[in-house]
């Protein structure tokens, strides 16, 4: 039997199909994590450290035990032993767990006790009477809280590893005009709207767990480790998620409290942050300070590009914002160079955070170009355009496709950038206010990571497809429907789609933009599979119209196969199953990028982002106006639900340019706007105008599904393409993020 088909894009790929998860969603039957409420379930609540530095002395345990309907109260003195050591690090996206390991605390918020009872109400008193006493030290906060040091660079994860290519010094020496400018991003945490949680139940010496993760099966692996049990002995339901953005891609925090108590007490225990104390153990963007150099020559060509970050990390695990990275990759100068130092404060580890490096590196790159392309007296574009790199820059690389010259071109020609003045303070609006454009560019990688599928073709003529995916709320549990539909040929009203469940195939990791291409290239390669069977069973069948027509001369669409060349030779699916035994066909599929094809292609999602501000010219308030994205991304396969992440990208950008920012307490080390009230985000009236556009892209190499990216991409680009429009406006530069009204009052 000839073993290679190729399945096809049907009919449901690029349409703009509504997630089929919607209607469950508004009207409440959805079932997140948090909901599930098993018989005799206990309620549990993290006590957080308020301090950051220092060790708990004691804890009013028999106060808190004392209260009506408190069942248990664990502590660093009393938590039961765990088979895997929590500071181990020993699988991807690892981090050290919050498990009560000392009486140290290392930072606000850090769990010192945890508490289990009848009702949340109990429990949540009973870690209020734990009162904890400490003995203290002064908390080290912020870029300046303690001395710089070089991370190893070592690690696969978290540690970014120094690049330099071609003769920087010299690159800097040939220079005409130089920019050497420092900027500076502030800690932002991921504050999905469904906060941390997990309902643990042990069933005999099984455990199962009802929890968010975006990434199921590598969950899994972690919990088993720590506990010491088979992998096969947990079972995991993530059906959806409220939000990830990275910080529900790794194993951290205190969830783990929760399972040992589950297992401690034999009930199931229930645990669910509040909004407060998703600032501390679960992970957020560290602080930055970068200092970019560009140095160009007489026609503005980039001699060098010069970027150095410092980031915060904590001072007892390692994830550093790998920020300056984001000038790899991106523009042809002459010689390029990204250099990391970080400094250990008393807060929680980072992690990744949406567009991690990309978002805080962009902000300062893009900054600093429209800050070389003032000097130069250049329009920012032009400037841009005259850097363009047509093969990566320092691996000479050639891209696997790059539609950004096209970006430029449609978003500018979208926004009606043409004419728009050099100078700043040059535009006013009827009501007065100062009026400022700015453009940013937009890279992403387009990673992939290692997925399994499974693609059956049922006796009735459905599918059913299978992986172990996150939907987080990006529509993945559509868009991967539509390219596991078309790669059955059926509809998709005629597939099932299950995903989020640990005993399916490993579905991957949603993260790194790298979830479509990831499961979506596994489905895709299980429905061809099932397809290529299904073919070599009527292609040997002599009562098949598709008798002896080999496999690979038929295609699959709309439940019938079809032979290529005559398409009168056709049958129905279930008329060929019905007539062979009747058993479901079963086809299996795997996607990750094999070494090599990463080694001859460079491999990103490019875009430009343009934006209009309004400034009042007095009180300093900003008002992002209008926003034009071009993106290319390979594919698109839902265009609806890409715009829509791609638009969530921007508005992430609007955010980090003008809002987000945890402000720190420098005499405790606490945070003190730990919540929505203090800590901004856009709300609608912050947000309009937006447009997003797609551009279109073939991309032959990238994976088999010719899939980019569009998580994440939209941060990118825009933070700058704001400040720049803020700088167009009021001829002000702020190079601290977020931009405030006081640091435009102070410029004006
Ligand atoms: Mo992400 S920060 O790749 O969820």
């Amino acid at each position: 039997m000839p073993d290679v088909i190729m399945p096809r894009f049907g009919s449901n790929s690029g349409q703009p199909t509504t997630r089929r998860d919607g209607i469950a969603k508004v009207t409440g039957t959805a079932t997140f994590a948090a909901d599930n409420h098993p018989d005799r379930m206990l309620h549990a609540v993290y006590a957080p450290a308020t301090i950051a530095r220092g060790r708990v002395t004691a804890l009013d345990t028999e106060a808190a035990l004392a209260h009506p309907g408190v069942v248990a109260v664990y502590t660093p003195w009393n938590r039961p032993p765990l088979a895997g050591d929590p500071d181990a690090k020993p699988f991807m996206f690892a981090f050290r767990f919050e498990a009560l390991q000392s009486d140290e605390v290392r930072y606000a918020n850090q769990p010192v006790a945890f508490v289990v009872a009848e009702s949340l109400e109990a429990a949540t008193e009973g870690a209020r009477l734990l009162k904890p006493q400490y003995e203290a030290q002064p908390a080290r906060v912020g870029l300046d809280g303690n001395a710089p040091f070089k991370p190893k660079g070592d690690a696969p994860f978290g540690l970014p590893r120094d690049v330099e290519h071609g003769d920087v010094a010299a690159g800097h020496a040939a220079a005409d005009q130089a920019l050497d400018a420092t900027y500076e991003t502030a800690e932002n945490y991921h504050n999905a709207m469904e906060s941390h949680c997990l309902v643990a139940e042990w069933k005999d010496g099984k455990l199962e767990l009802d929890i968010p993760t975006q990434a199921v099966v590598l969950t899994r692996g972690a919990y088993a480790y720590y506990f010491g049990i088979a992998p096969g002995d947990i079972t995991i339901r993530s059906p959806y998620l409220g939000g990830g953005f990275g910080s529900k891609a790794i194993a951290n925090g205190p969830q783990i409290l929760a399972i040992m108590a589950a297992r401690e007490l034999g009930r199931p225990v229930k645990l669910m942050f509040r909004r407060d104390q998703m600032f501390g153990p679960t992970g957020h963007r560290g602080a930055t300070r970068q200092r970019i150099r560009i140095g160009i020559d007489g026609d503005a060509r980039m001699t060098v590009l010069d970027h150095e970050s410092l980031a915060t990390t904590s001072s007892f695990d390692d994830f550093i914002e790998p920020a300056a990275h984001a000038s790899q990759g991106l523009y042809n100068a002459g010689a390029l160079r990204s250099a990391f130092e970080a400094v250990r404060v008393d807060t929680g580890t980072p992690g990744p955070v949406r567009a991690p490096g990309e978002a805080s590196g962009s902000a300062a790159l893009e900054s600093a170009m429209d800050e070389m392309a003032e000097k130069a007296g250049i329009d920012p574009l032009d400037f841009r355009l005259r850097n363009y790199a047509e093969t990566e820059p320092g691996t000479g690389k050639p891209y696997s496709s790059k539609a950004l010259r096209e970006c430029y071109a449609e978003g500018a020609k979208r926004f009606g950038w043409e004419g728009r003045p050099l100078e700043p303070r040059r535009m006013q609006d009827a009501d007065g206010k100062l009026v400022g454009w700015g453009m940013g560019t937009a890279l992403f990688g387009a990673p992939m990571f290692a997925a399994e599928a499974r693609a059956t073709l049922l006796p009735d003529g459905t599918g059913l497809i299978e992986t172990a995916a996150a939907d987080m709320g990006q529509g993945a549990w559509t868009a991967l429907a539509q390219i596991g539909a078309d790669a059955l040929g059926l509809p998709l009203d005629r597939v099932e789609f299950r995903s989020g469940h640990s005993d399916l195939p490993d579905g991957g990791v949603a993260g790194g933009s790298g979830h479509t291409a990831t499961a979506g290239g596994a489905l895709h390669a299980a429905g061809g599979d099932a397809v290529a069977k299904l073919a070599g069973i009527a292609s040997a069948d002599p009562d098949s119209p598709l008798f002896g027509t080999g496999n690979t001369g038929v295609v699959a669409r709309d439940g019938w196969l079809v032979a290529e060349e005559d398409d009168s030779r056709r049958e129905r699916f279930a008329d060929i199953i019905a007539r062979n035994g009747g058993a479901a066909v079963v086809g299996t599929g795997k996607a990750a990028r094999p070494p090599e094809d990463a080694a001859r292609h460079a491999m990103y999602s490019h875009g430009a982002v343009f934006a209009e501000v309004k400034v009042d010219p007095e009180l300093f308030q900003v008002r992002v106006t209008r926003m034009v994205g071009a993106f290319a991304a390979g594919r698109i396969i839902n265009p609806r639900l890409a715009e829509s992440q791609l638009m969530g990208g921007m508005i992430w950008g609007i955010s980090f340019a003008l809002h987000e920012e945890a402000l720190f307490d420098k005499r405790t080390g606490r945070i003190v706007n730990g919540d929505f009230a203090g800590y901004h985000i856009p709300v609608n009236a912050d947000v309009t105008g937006l447009e997003v556009l797609t551009v279109h892209e073939d991309d032959p190499y990238v994976n088999p599904i010719g899939v980019k990216g569009v998580g994440e991409i939209g941060i990118s680009g825009s933070v700058g393409a704001i400040a720049n429009a803020i700088w167009h406006a009021t001829g002000t530069r702020v190079r601290r993020f977020p931009i405030r009204i006081e640091d435009l009052l102070a410029g004006a």
